[in-house]
């Protein structure tokens, strides 16, 4: 990919390093054509590899997906398996390429209560990942904000009294979330044209850019990637200052 397409030289200096996205809309994308929702997130998952690709070409260093949260349990439990058939599928998919253009694949979440196939695929995947340097793509499955940061202060508490720690702030708790080490993100997209987190990234976002698409996920393209970055881009962040 041809990334002057998208930016200009002066743009491409200041792409965000971190940009996250809520993958929302696959159903609807789905149901305005007649079709079963599984349908959309098939569609769906081939928009999130090449997602991944762009966002790996343009520059970016970490993107963050959100693919199946705490609450989608939720969902009839056909869904629940087509979308961790689809999972699986990717991520056979996935070994292979990724090594190829030098891709991480990173999991967020308690993986631990997912389908044993997938949990294997995953301890695979986080294995092959480690030598990679270019972009590391963090598939938050099974997530949950508040999840996370309930996690994160148990663990904290234990390294308090372990005395590895002498107390609990805001950045040392940073270390014990799934992110620990990875920069908040500077952007958030999320599409499906709803305006809410849905318990994604809670602590991680409190000075992220948000940027809401209309478009279902699985129409998302490569310009619209793009057009999100470039209104991050026109926009002042003030971080409480002036
Ligand atoms: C997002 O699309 C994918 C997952 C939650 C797994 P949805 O399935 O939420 O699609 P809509 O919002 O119902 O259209
Ligand atoms: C958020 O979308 C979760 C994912 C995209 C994986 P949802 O469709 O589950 O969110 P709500 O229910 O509309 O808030
Ligand atoms: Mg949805």
């Amino acid at each position: 990919m041809d990334k002057s397409l998208f930016f200009t030289p002066e743009e491409l200096d200041r792409m965000p390093v971190h940009v996250a996205a809520i993958m929302d809309g696959n159903g609807r994308w789905a149901q305005s054509r007649g079709l079963p929702r599984v349908a959309g997130h098939k569609e769906g998952s081939e928009t999130f590899r090449r997602a991944a690709e762009f966002m790996n070409d343009i520059g970016v260093k970490y993107f963050t997906v959100y693919a199946f949260s705490t609450e989608n349990w939720k969902r009839p439990l056909e869904e629940v398996n087509a979308i961790m058939g689809l999972l699986e599928k990717y991520l056979n998919e996935a070994i292979d390429s990724m090594a190829e253009k030098n891709i991480r694949l990173r999991f967020f979440g308690d993986t631990s209560v997912l389908p044993q196939r997938l949990r294997k695929l995953i301890e695979r995947t986080d294995a092959i990942s480690v030598g990679q340097t270019g972009l590391c793509v963090n598939v938050c499955l099974n997530y949950g904000g508040r999840q996370e940061i309930a996690r994160a202060a148990a663990l904290a508490a234990e390294a308090l009294a372990d005395g590895k720690i002498d107390e609990i702030t805001a950045d040392n708790l940073s270390d014990y979330m799934y992110s620990a080490g990875v920069p908040d993100p500077e952007l958030i997209i999320r599409t499906g044209n709803e305006q809410r987190l849905s318990n994604f990234l809670l602590w991680q976002c409190a000075y992220s850019e948000f940027y809401v698409s209309d478009k279902m996920w699985p129409d998302i393209r490569e310009e619209d990637l793009a057009m999100a970055i470039k209104s991050f881009m026109g926009r002042k962040r003030r971080f409480g200052g002036l």
